[in-house]
Order: C-alpha cells, then sequence, then structure tokens
C-alpha cells in the first residue's frame, strides 16, 4: 500500500470521528426513544385513570348517562390526538365510533379508521357493578408528535456527525501536513545528497524524535557507503598504479632490446626479464580476483579438521630454502594438540603470507616463532619475528589493500611486496569466520589470524 501517509492519517481521523459520533448519536437516541415512550405511557395512564375514576363508579344506566358520558366528552380533546372508547356487552355501555377494535389489555396500537394514523393505546376491563356488565376502556394518544421529535433529533444528530465529519477530515488533513513537513524537508535534504559532496549528511539533530532514528540510520548507511566508495576510488587508484610498475619494465625492457639487433641470448634475456614481470602482474590480478571474491562474502567450503600443528610443520617444511638461505630458525610453540576445521589450500596461503613477511623483515639469523593458542571457539596462529618495530599508527591499516608500512622503500631492490599478503590474510580469516590482529614493540612483531577450532 503505497497511499499517501497524509491521506491515512485523514482515513483514520474520519473513521475515528465517525464512530464516535455514532456511537454517542446511538446512545443518545436511545436516551431520546426510551423517554418519549416513558412520556406517552405517562400520558395514557392518566387518561385512563381519569376514565376509571369516572367508570368505576357507574352502576345504572342513568348514572352513566347523566355523570359518565359527558365527562367522557370532555376528555375527548377535539384536535383528535387523544380517543378513547369503551367497549361493552350492552349498547347502553358503549362509547366512541366507530369502535375500536379489541385487543387484550395493556399497551397496544389501534387504527381508528381504516388507513388511518395509528394511536399508541392502553385497554383495561373494569369488572362488573350494580347493573353495569363488565366494559373495557382503551385510551389512546396520538404519538406522532413524539415521533417527529425523535426524527428531528435523529437529523440533528445526523447533520452534527456530518459536519464533525467534514470538520475533522479538513483538520486533520491540515494537521497531517504540518507534522509531516519535517518528513518533506528531510526528503529534500535527502534529494540533494550526490555521490560528488558524500560528506554530506541528514541534519538528524533538527528532526524531531520519531525521524531522528530515520536520519541517523540513514546517515550510518550513508557513512559506510562514503568509506567504501573512498575505498574504492583509492583501490582504483592503487590498481593502476600498481599495475603501470610492471607495465612500464615490461615496456622499457622490450624498447631496450628492440633499439638494435640482439644476439639469440640477448633476447633470452630480454624474454626471461619480461616473464618475470608478467609472472608479477599475473600474480596482482590473481590476488585481486580473490579478494573480489572474498568480498562478495564467499565462505571458505571443503573444511577438514586437521591438526594446527602438523599443517604449520608441513608449511615450515616447506618454506625450509628460504628460511636456510637467510639463517633464520623457526620454532612451532603454544597448544600443539589444538584442532581446526579449515580449508587446507586457504589456510597455507594465508600462513605463508605471514611467515614470507616474517622472514623478509627479519634480520639474518634470527629466530621466528609460530605460537598456537585456543581462545574460546577460535585457534589462533601467530607468526612473531624480531626487526624493526611497525610504528603503531601502521598497526590499523597494515591489512588494507595495497598498504605498506614503507611506501618508499618498496621500489629500492631486494624483493618488493604489492602490499595483498595481508589483505589476502585477512580475507583467508573471515572467509574462515575468524579474525585478525598485529602488534609490534621493541623490535619484536606480531602478526597473527584465527579460524575456527574443533575438539580435539
Ligand atoms: N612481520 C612484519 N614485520 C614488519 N613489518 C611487516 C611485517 N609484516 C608486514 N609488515 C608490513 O606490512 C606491510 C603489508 O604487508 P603485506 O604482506 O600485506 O604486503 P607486502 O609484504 O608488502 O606485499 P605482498 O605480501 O603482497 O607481496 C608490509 O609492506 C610491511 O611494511
Ligand atoms: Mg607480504
Amino acid at each position: 500500500m503505497n497511499r499517501s501517509i497524509t491521506l491515512r492519517l485523514v482515513g483514520f481521523f474520519g473513521v475515528a470521528t465517525l464512530s464516535t459520533f455514532a456511537l454517542i448519536s446511538m446512545v443518545l437516541y436511545g436516551v431520546l426513544q426510551r423517554e418519549t415512550e416513558r412520556h406517552e405511557r405517562d400520558q395514557l395512564e392518566s387518561r385512563m385513570s381519569n376514565v376509571e375514576y369516572s367508570v368505576a363508579r357507574a352502576a345504572t344506566p342513568e348514572h352513566w348517562d347523566r355523570v359518565v358520558l359527558p365527562k367522557l366528552d370532555a376528555l375527548q380533546p377535539s384536535d383528535g390526538s387523544a380517543r378513547l372508547w369503551i367497549l361493552s356487552a350492552d349498547p347502553r355501555y358503549r362509547y366512541g365510533d366507530p369502535p375500536a377494535a379489541a385487543g387484550s389489555d395493556g399497551l397496544g396500537t389501534q387504527a381508528p379508521q381504516p388507513g388511518g394514523r395509528r394511536l399508541a393505546t392502553l385497554t383495561r376491563t373494569m369488572p362488573a357493578l350494580g347493573e353495569r356488565p363488565e366494559v373495557r376502556i382503551v385510551v389512546g394518544v396520538d404519538p406522532s408528535s413524539n415521533e417527529q421529535t425523535l426524527e428531528t433529533f435523529g437529523h440533528a444528530l445526523a447533520m452534527l456527525s456530518v459536519s464533525a465529519l467534514l470538520l475533522i477530515v479538513l483538520m486533520g488533513w491540515w494537521i497531517a501536513r504540518i507534522g509531516l513537513r519535517p518528513l518533506k524537508c528531510l526528503s529534500q535534504d535527502a534529494q540533494a545528497l550526490r555521490p560528488r559532496n558524500l560528506s554530506q549528511r541528514l541534519p538528524a539533530a533538527q528532526l524531531p524524535g520519531e525521524l531522528r532514528d530515520l536520519a541517523e540510520a540513514f546517515n550510518g548507511a550513508l557513512d559506510r557507503l562514503e568509506a567504501a566508495y573512498t575505498q574504492l576510488e583509492a583501490f582504483n587508484a592503487d590498481v593502476a598504479h600498481e599495475l603501470r610498475t610492471p607495465l612500464t619494465n615490461l615496456i622499457g625492457g622490450t624498447e631496450v632490446a628492440l633499439a638494435r639487433p640482439r644476439t639469440a641470448l640477448e633476447l633470452h634475456e630480454a624474454l626471461q626479464s619480461n616473464l618475470e614481470e608478467l609472472v608479477q602482474l599475473r600474480s596482482i590480478v590473481n590476488d585481486m580476483l580473490f579478494l573480489a571474491r572474498a568480498d562478495q562474502g564467499d565462505a571458505a567450503i571443503g573444511l577438514v579438521q586437521v591438526s594446527v600443528a602438523q599443517e604449520v610443520a608441513r608449511m615450515i617444511e616447506f618454506f625450509d630454502a628460504i628460511f636456510e638461505d637467510k639463517g633464520v630458525s623457526v620454532g612451532v610453540e603454544g597448544d600443539l594438540q589444538a584442532r581446526a576445521a579449515i580449508n587446507i589450500a586457504l589456510f597455507r596461503r594465508a600462513l605463508s603470507n605471514l611467515l614470507q613477511n616474517a622472514v623478509q623483515h627479519s634480520p639474518p639469523g634470527a629466530r621466528l616463532a609460530v605460537r598456537i593458542a585456543r581462545q574460546d571457539s577460535s585457534v589462533w596462529i601467530r607468526v612473531v619475528n624480531t626487526g624493526a618495530t611497525i610504528p603503531s599508527e601502521h598497526l590499523p591499516r597494515l591489512f588494507d589493500r595495497f598498504y605498506r608500512v614503507d611506501a618508499a622503500r618498496r621500489d629500492a631492490g631486494g624483493v618488493r611486496g604489492h602490499g595483498l599478503g595481508l589483505a589476502i590474510v585477512k580475507a583467508v580469516a573471515s572467509m574462515h569466520g575468524g579474525g585478525v590482529a598485529a602488534a609490534s614493540g621493541d623490535g619484536v612483531t606480531t602478526i597473527a589470524f584465527s579460524v575456527p577450532a574443533v575438539a580435539a
């Protein structure tokens, strides 16, 4: 349902008003109706008691003609708003023309003439007295004036309800418009947001309480969007920059090779060096593809339960030649019994990145350590090396893509990293539902990631 809030509110106001007024009208109408009925009964009763008073004392036809008949005539108004009849087996004691239909005692209705107005009636039987036989007295009053009062009152109530409805709908519309004005301002503010000024935010503090949460949630979404957008922009720039260096080397090397005639050996060397650059390019592209997949929220699949210490030992064996080259030694410490559920290929990739970094940044002859520790439902693998301390301001960004602590040194000969190694460690950890951590102080650097533990 996408009907406007104003319309909905007006609709609700209308329904609320109408039902309130309908209820009030029904109650008032009911009360008035009962009152008119009571009034009518009182009228009938008072007439009846007048008639009864006379009839009860009439025991002879003479008394009847002399006292009762004039009294009955006097009791009957000429405008026909009230009538009375006496019904009797003896025609001398009858009254009223045409005679009333004989009904049962009590309240009822009568039409004096066929098709005429119905009167409200009260019938009562008087026992015989002296010569007079039993008679039945019927008194009737015209209910139309009471009915008219009721009808007028009903009309007034209906008019009142309709006017109130109109008034409330108009006022409701006005109130809704005023009440919703902040929403309109909010949407105008939101419309003004553009990718160019992503740092702009909605003025949440100035909004009424109900909208503040919405605006704050929206601003939160904008914060995340801005961060992602800025990261993406930086990432694009980084990607271009990273690809440019090997490409420049490739082009430069090839141009030099083509500058003059070359021997087969020289061409072979040129191709060899090109191949190295191409391998570099491929590894950057592969790493980026891997990270892109991890970004999509891919979870590690094909998990197997392994002994973490054994897996670490295997990886160290694999790095043996590199460790020997640099004269470093590696020890595995901590909880050697710990077992984890891992994707072996991903785990090796992460651990090898950490070991590579550790070897690269430790002085020749140093000692590295891989510490295994269980913590809650995770197993942490910490790679510790000695070497230059990483300044603390760099630690939070260490796992960012293309982030290198000493950006200037990266091209200064030796092994050149792309700054993707730790980003991949983080991606592997999060694909396993784990985390990463980095600490550095007093020449000792520890970089760690975690994977889910399983019972040993
Ligand atoms: N053990 C460590 N000791 C000191 N500094 C480290 C260590 N590990 C990582 N760093 C710093 O963190 C940065 C990021 O590391 P990362 O592994 O992501 O990139 P890289 O090693 O430069 O390149 P890549 O691993 O992609 O070849 C490194 O450039 C380095 O400055
Ligand atoms: Mg690295």
